[in-house]
């Protein structure tokens, strides 16, 4: 089937996305939306987005006028008779959908192709409702979608097979890699990806460390495009808190309920970049903790190389009587602390890549040792996190229970190894996907790690993946690719 004229129905920030992402393609596109105001916000977003192109000197301004020309606004479902597609971007309410799609299978033509962007709902439940359930599927984009490489394309059991290559095909059309993917809560991205923003919001919520010191950690530290409460803000807290609902009532997992956190700022309606206020916002910055003048300091532990050297080059000497000792660990050092005459003293460190130094603080910390080893790494050029002495620290804690969740997917087969990499890379902008990130730091690693937090958690998801247990214990270092 050729796609000529495709609909974008909802032109929030992700339709007016789509249909940029279509006109771009050199397809012409009927946007619709609710009312005339609903519909100037639409065109806004178009406008600024190709705008913003033009002002990189990434498009030109004859070309943005041919993109914006290509698309044709309205207010009536009725101008979607001749589409070949729609593709549906309202807000996730099922009843809305349900009443949209009943307008568009009478409105359109009986080959249209029915398309949804749901993050959440059933794909299954919106077919099963129309009188076409063969011809619809899901399409599911990525925020900001004309930048995101990624489609899944979701099939239900009701999908006419032959559409999922043509589908496959016109997301290439547009640039996008499309992954196939059956209609599972969450789909790949989405229920490896939220379950690990919403851990980060618990952890912060359980004072484990700072919004400010998390991001730190996954951005600069781990090297993921954003850290999870600017990319919460970016995706929109209401839809993360309803993509969570979903995935709890799926799984029953109880890291899949929603952090209250999420919750309350949702109820207080901070829902991120698009209500202008959500983790972040136009608060002052939190000033900067003054700088101790003299630190004196002691460096204790394994593989205390690198960080002795860096001190040793910007001029601090271990002394006698340290204002903080630094322990290196990978897992909690209360029970160094214990052993010391002055436990307040003790931050345990480890470094994330070479530019993050997690500082964990045990109970027994003082507030000065602390800001004395957060000075010490600022003057070497490491971006300090501050965090509880709690297994897994900040970033293996968020991080290896998205690994091993990868792992679990890929175990029930409902996706490949490759399609898992390709689909958070594409869809996140990570710079590796999960079996790749696995495999770069270490299958035992990460299953030992993996045990560290389960001990401490008693979570059963934290559990070592069967899969994962039995390749560490074979000796297998790479996971089998087909
Ligand atoms: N609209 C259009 N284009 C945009 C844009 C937007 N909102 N934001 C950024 N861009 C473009 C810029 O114009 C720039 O293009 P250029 O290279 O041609 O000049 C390019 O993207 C890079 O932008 P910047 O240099 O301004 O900014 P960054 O380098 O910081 O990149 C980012 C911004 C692309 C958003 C990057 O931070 C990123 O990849 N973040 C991760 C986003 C992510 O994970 N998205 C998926 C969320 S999950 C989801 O959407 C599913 C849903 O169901 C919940």
């Amino acid at each position: 089937m050729a796609f000529e004229m495709v609909g974008v129905v909802g032109l929030g920030t992700m339709g007016a996305g789509i249909a940029e992402v279509f006109a771009r393609a050199g397809l012409r596109v009927i946007g619709v939306e609710a009312d005339a105001d609903a519909l100037a916000r639409g065109r806004g977003h178009l406008e600024r987005s190709t705008q913003r192109a033009v002002d990189k000197g990434r498009l030109a301004g004859a070309d943005r006028d041919s993109i914006l020309g290509r698309i044709t606004l309205t207010t009536s479902r009725e101008d979607l008779r001749a589409v070949d597609l729609v593709v549906e971007a309202i807000p996730e309410v099922l009843d809305y959908k349900l009443s949209l799609f009943a307008d568009l299978d009478r409105i359109c033509k009986p080959e249209t192709v029915l398309a949804t962007n749901t993050s959440s709902l059933s794909v299954t439940a919106i077919a099963a409702a129309t009188g076409r359930p063969g011809r619809v599927i899901g399409m599911h984009f990525f925020n900001p979608a004309p930048v995101m490489g990624l489609v899944e394309i979701v099939s239900t059991v009701l999908t006419d097979p032959a559409l999922v290559p043509e589908l496959s095909e016109l997301a290439a059309r547009l640039g996008k890699t499309p992954v196939v993917v059956g209609d599972r809560a969450g789909f790949v991205v989405n229920r490896l990806l939220l379950p690990y923003l919403n851990q980060a919001a618990v952890l912060m919520e359980q004072g484990m460390a700072a919004r400010d010191d998390i991001d730190a950690a996954m951005r600069i530290g781990v090297g993921l495009p954003m850290g999870p409460f600017e990319l919460l803000d970016l995706i929109g807290l209401d839809t993360a808190y309803e993509v969570m609902g979903v995935l709890f009532d799926e799984t029953r997992d109880r890291r899949h309920a929603p952090a209250p956190l999420l919750r309350e700022l949702v109820s207080a309606r901070l829902l991120g970049r698009k209500s202008g206020r959500g983790f972040y916002g136009d608060e002052p910055r939190p000033r900067e903790p003054e700088k101790s003048t003299v630190i004196t300091f002691a460096l204790v532990g394994e593989d205390v190389g690198e960080l002795a050297e860096r001190l040793d080059a910007a001029g601090f000497r271990s002394g006698d009587d340290p204002d903080v000792i630094l322990r290196t660990a990978d897992r909690p050092v209360i029970e160094h602390a214990v052993q010391l005459q002055d436990p307040a003293k003790l931050v345990g460190v480890r470094l994330v890549g070479n530019r993050v130094a997690e500082l964990a603080a045990t109970v027994l910390t003082s507030q000065e040792a602390v800001r004395a080893a957060r000075d010490l790494m600022k003057v070497i050029g490491m971006t300090p996190v501050a965090c509880r002495d709690r297994a897994g620290f900040v970033t293996d804690a968020l991080l290896y229970p998205y690994l091993n969740d990868a792992v679990r997917m890929y175990d029930t087969g409902y996706a490949s190894i490759g399609d898992i990499d390709a689909a958070m890379r594409l869809g996140c902008g990570y710079p590796v996907g999960p079996f790749e990130m696995l495999e770069s730091i270490g299958l035992a690693v990460v299953r030992d790690g993996l045990r560290a937090l389960y001990a401490e958690y008693r979570e059963p998801a934290y559990a070592p993946a069967p899969l994962l247990d039995q390749l560490v214990t074979a000796g297998v270092r790479a996971f089998p690719r087909a």
